[in-house]
């Protein structure tokens, strides 16, 4: 199994996203940005980025259950490691992209690939 996103934080380029008090622990934040869904996670006070579409059959992962680490697809209930977008239950194999994520000046910004 691989990430077929896995993205290296020296090639991307930052995005200002919002301001860090609008993702409190344990909340998610759904943002479109460059024409990708993403959805930004505040596990315990850390902040994780992952796409918001299903490699399995493009279901909405990011409304799904989190369930520690992991996030639960609503749709057939692959499962998703949120730290790194990694599957980890069928019916999904193939890994989501997972984006870096960094606070500057209390503004959430995600690395994407730069062009
Ligand atoms: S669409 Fe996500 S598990 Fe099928």
């Amino acid at each position: 199994m691989f990430n077929y996103a896995t993205i290296d934080p020296s090639k991307v380029e930052y995005v200002e996203i919002a301001p860090a008090d609008q993702l409190p622990d344990g909340e998610r934040m759904f943002i479109e940005v460059e024409a990708k869904s993403i959805v930004i996670f505040n596990l315990a006070g850390k902040l994780f980025a992952i796409g918001d579409v299903c490699s399995h059959d493009n279901g909405p992962v990011g409304d799904g259950e989190v369930e520690d680490d992991e996030i639960i697809c609503p749709r057939h209930g692959g499962r998703f490691d949120i730290r790194n977008g990694k599957a980890t239950s069928l019916p999904a194999v193939v890994d989501i992209p997972s984006y870096p994520v960094r606070l500057r000046e209390g503004m959430i910004e995600i690395g994407l690939p730069k062009a």
